[in-house]
């Protein structure tokens, strides 16, 4: 096969886009659906500083060296959740990549503000991997809105946000529906939320990382060894596979047509929002946000 640029010998083929690709010519693709992603959806400009959230896992390092690559301003942010076997991996990763394209890098410890993601484990009688997506976000939020960046970024890729679309569709979640995209505004105490590699299906992204060498940490979370929306992306790649391109044209038509119509439905109910007491995080559960709760049930069960 040939790839469609430059008649090369192709190394990577995208039914999606009708097309293969040479290494070169591929990185150039990756880095055009990148650029379309971002200013399609106005993400944010050359002269804004972003905070990229860096897992260790191929997506977001991916992020962080094309964001780079491109020009802007980046700042990676790493969670140290202190899960014994598979936190300490994925934080090495993240410092020899930033160490190696001389990234700034910020590591942020779970256990040092008082959350412990084990200890929480055994303690909360809650499904961990939900009390912990709290706290990163949480996190995030924070480490984005103190150190005065504009957006924080995550590595969130098509394949994660068609089958979140697909799950709250298929659930009718309108709260959720009006909140899903690649751009969440910042506002009312929390910083703007940006997802630059919506375009992109996690096939190639994983094309990209290994064409860059990116050393990469593949670890699902060891407390819950089945990835998120696994059946509902067995189903789309089923989908994508009888009908190429599906997927995009999916979220894009959401985009266009399908969300607005939640948002307003959202806007008519209205949603109060209040500092929490404890640390002044945004939240619309009561006097305390959902983290400083967390924080309260470890203190009565100790
Ligand atoms: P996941 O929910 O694990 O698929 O992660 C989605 C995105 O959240 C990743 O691409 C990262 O941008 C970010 N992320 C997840 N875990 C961490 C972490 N421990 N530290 C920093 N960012 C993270
Ligand atoms: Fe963090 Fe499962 S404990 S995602
Ligand atoms: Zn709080």
């Amino acid at each position: 096969m040939k790839c469609k640029i430059c008649k090369a010998n192709a190394v990577v083929a995208l039914r999606s886009h009708n097309a293969a690709f040479c290494g070169p010519c591929y990185k150039a693709f990756f880095a055009r659906q990148v650029i379309r992603g971002i200013e399609s959806q106005k993400l944010f400009t050359h002269e804004e500083k972003i905070l990229v959230a860096l897992s260790g896992g191929k997506d977001s390092l991916s992020l962080m060296l094309e964001l780079a690559r491109q020009g802007y301003d980046v700042t990676g942010l790493h969670i140290d959740l202190g899960i014994p076997g598979s936190s300490a991996a994925a934080r090495g990763v993240v410092e020899r990549f930033c160490a190696t394209h001389d990234f700034r890098l910020i590591i942020r410890e779970t256990g040092a503000e008082g959350l412990p993601i084990p200890l929480l484990k055994e303690r909360l009688h809650r499904p961990i991997c939900s009390v912990c997506g709290k706290i990163k976000r949480y996190i995030f939020n924070r480490v984005a809105l103190e150190g005065g960046f504009d957006a924080l970024a995550t590595g969130h890729n098509l394949d994660d946000e068609v089958a979140r679309l697909f799950s709250n569709t298929l659930r009718w979640d309108s709260a959720y529906l009006s909140d899903q995209g690649p751009r969440l505004e910042g506002e009312c105490g929390f910083a703007r939320k940006v997802k630059p590699l919506w375009r992109l299906t996690e096939f190639e992204t994983a094309n990209y990382a290994f064409l860059m060498g990116i050393e990469h940490h593949y670890a699902p979370c060891p407390y819950s060894p089945g990835a998120s929306f696994t059946t509902l992306k067995g189903i789309l790649q089923r989908l994508e596979a009888a009908m190429p391109g599906r997927k995009l044209d999916f979220y894009q038509g959401f985009l266009q047509r399908g969300r607005s119509a939640f948002a307003r439905c959202i806007a008519e109910k209205g949603m109060e929002l209040a500092p929490c007491v404890e640390c002044g995080y945004p939240t619309s559960s009561g006097d305390l946000c959902g983290v400083c709760r967390i924080r309260a049930a470890l203190r009565e069960d100790t």
